[in-house]
């Protein structure tokens, strides 16, 4: 007798077989979806990764198959022989295959299934805890196995355009050494060298560098990177990212070849026609009208910067404000339509989230027939001069509402972006996905280089050191380090962060002086980085490179809500793997092993 998988090889998937099969015998592979007992007929649907066919086993056929598909339940794998055969009337139009069935004459279950803890179905609402602890029943399901295709089409389709434009796709180093700064590492203790420990790469940034020193020219690479961060829903612990790196380049040439890809990923996946050039914009533009460096385009509420206007008027008949103002503090607003009618327990309700965020609270003015304001806390003092003049900045017209942040510039920064989006979403300004959702890209340029740190008192690499200066801001990098504007971009996509990479500092006599702007002494810096110093006297070409967050790219592009939806084998957001159980204990004698002692009592 004929057996399946050795002589009955599968014909098709069960997504496949429409109209112009029937009359075939074809053998299909897959899961029971779903069962029904007519009696004298079983109807199955069989599905695999492709689909969903139905299978009908009818008595009269052959009952001794008909016996057996009556053993038939949920999730049991089977293989099956048969007949395709019209459905006729009964076209089920929400299948691919919903034009045909198929009448069995063979059936072999390769493997019966336990109950599972949860139907494998399209819409489900399991806690998502169960969902991860058996995520290989919840990959089953068609949604997650459509975003696992889209992943592994993103990967082909970006080897395939970085390899076309003479890229060469090289690996780097996973265990390296710990290098302070940037994003906090996961540390790897060294069996052979006691005491020692290596870092799992955050990214391949030195080695990228270290290529093009070596004459590589253009590198690519799909790379894994770990950071032990906070989690959060646009972050993984590991993490993928598109890494570039090319010689003889300027930003311009970046921008191009990552555009193209953009283009060719958003048309291939989507069919969406993106166009070039993104938009630019300015990092303190982008500060200044949204809070911060990856603002959501697909919306106004933009922000309105009224620290030069309230220092003209001399705070206005405002202490708060007059406060404000005299220190490095800032002022800012956003208008709310009259249309949003913001009711005033909404407003106190505002006022609780941006305390939340460590604001002190949430001033507002709500605008009059003759410019005036009422519910304000501003209203009795302010002058008419400052009054006028902020309903003009901020375009107001009566009935409008204005909230008003002020004081220390990140608390006001971060408390108006995250407020805008909150209402805009509150609003329902924001398109949702699938609505001809807007695609809004852009590039955000010319940050500072340095960003001031309180805590230590001195100037920090507010990406990384090896970032290029503006030429014509080299000057201010002695006396005004704050003045520095460098050649790094971020790309962003509707308010978030797809990518970001930089213009390297390949001239070692500027490299000297941006440590010593940051305090690094020429021996920090040589122990930290040494090698890339070393590297970089000898003959270091111009080049520069970006990494794309590649798991973010296929959350947007699929309209996931959580990274989690769009990695395979997520972990959670403590860090754990609930279907493994990592991280796990391990023995005593493997830490000794390692010359690793544990603070935590460790099982014996
Ligand atoms: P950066 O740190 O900006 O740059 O990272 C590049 C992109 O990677 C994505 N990303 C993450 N995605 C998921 N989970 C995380 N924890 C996470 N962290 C970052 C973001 C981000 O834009 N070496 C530089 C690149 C360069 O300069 O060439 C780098 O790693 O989308």
């Amino acid at each position: 007798m004929a057996r399946f998988i050795t002589d009955l090889k599968r014909t098709h998937s069960c997504g496949q077989l429409t109209r112009a099969e029937v009359g075939a015998e074809v053998i299909l592979y897959g899961w029971i979806n779903n069962r029904r007992d007519h009696g004298g007929a079983v109807f199955i649907d069989l599905r695999d990764r492709e689909g969903v066919t139905q299978v009908v086993f009818e008595q009269d056929v052959r009952p001794e198959v008909h016996d057996l598909a009556g053993q038939l339940r949920l999730e049991y794998c089977v293989g099956v022989r048969g007949k395709v055969v019209s459905r006729g009337g009964n076209v089920n139009p929400k299948l691919k295959t919903g034009e045909i069935e198929v009448h069995a004459t063979d059936l072999e279950i390769f493997n019966r299934s336990e109950p599972v803890p949860f139907q494998v179905e399209d819409k489900l609402d399991t806690a998502e805890e169960k969902r991860l602890q058996y995520r290989f029943l919840d990959l089953r399901r068609a949604p997650m196995q459509k975003t696992l295709m889209t992943r592994a089409r993103v990967n082909h389709l970006t080897r395939n355009h970085f390899t076309g434009k003479g890229f060469l796709e090289l690996e780097t180093p996973f265990m390296v050494k710990y290098t302070p700064g940037g994003a906090r590492n996961f540390l790897v203790p060294s069996r052979l060298n006691p005491g020692k420990f290596y870092a799992l790469a955050e990214s391949p940034q030195l080695f990228k560098q270290l290529y093009m020193i070596a004459g590589f020219d253009k590198y690519f690479q799909i790379v894994r990177c770990f950071r032990d961060e906070d989690l959060r829903v646009d972050r993984q612990p590991e993490f993928t990212q598109i890494d570039v790196e090319m010689s003889f380049v300027q930003q311009d040439d970046i921008f191009d070849v990552i555009e193209g890809l953009i283009v060719t990923l958003w048309k291939e996946v989507l069919g969406v026609e993106i166009p070039r050039p993104f938009q630019r914009m300015p990092f303190y533009e982008s500060m200044d009208r949204y809070g911060n460096d990856k603002p959501d385009l697909r919306f106004g509420m933009e922000h309105v910067v009224l620290t030069g206007l309230v220092k003209e008027h001399g705070g206005g008949g405002v202490p708060l404000l007059k406060e404000a103002v005299e220190g490095t503090g800032i002022v800012k607003a956003m208008k709310v339509p009259a249309s949003a009618n913001l009711s005033r327990t909404e407003i106190d309700k505002l006022e609780e989230y941006v305390k939340g965020m460590g604001s002190k609270g949430l001033a507002r003015a709500k605008v009059g027939e003759g410019g005036e304001w009422t519910q304000s806390p501003f209203a009795k003092t302010i002058t008419a001069g400052l009054r006028a003049a902020v309903n003009a900045a901020c375009g107001a017209v009566p009935g409008d509402l204005l909230l008003f942040q002020f004081g220390k510039e990140s608390v006001v920064q971060t408390v108006m972006a995250n407020l805008r989006l909150h209402l805009g979403k509150r609003l329902g300004l924001i398109p949702e996905y699938g609505s001809g959702g807007t695609w809004r890209f852009l590039w955000v340029v010319n940050p500072p280089l340095f960003e001031f740190d309180d805590e230590s008192g001195q100037w920090a690499a507010a990406h990384h050191a090896f970032t290029r200066p503006h030429d014509e801001c080299l000057q201010y990098l002695e006396t005004d380090p704050g003045k520095v504007d460098c050649y790094r971009y971020d790309c962003v996509l509707n308010g978030f962060e797809i990518g970001g990479g930089s213009i390297r500092l390949h001239d070692p006599v500027v490299q000297a002086r941006v440590f010593k702007a940051m305090g690094i002494s020429d021996e920090d810096a040589r122990s930290k980085f040494g090698f890339l110093l070393d590297a970089l006297k000898m003959g270091a070409p111009p080049h520069g490179g970006i990494a794309l967050g590649m798991d973010r790219l296929v959350m947007l592009l699929t309209g996931a809500e959580s990274l989690r939806d769009v990695v395979a084998w997520p972990k959670t957001q403590k860090g754990t793997d609930l279907m493994t159980g990592a991280p796990g204990d391990v023995d005593a004698k493997q830490l000794r092993d390692l010359h690793v002692k544990s603070t935590v009592e460790q099982p014996r």
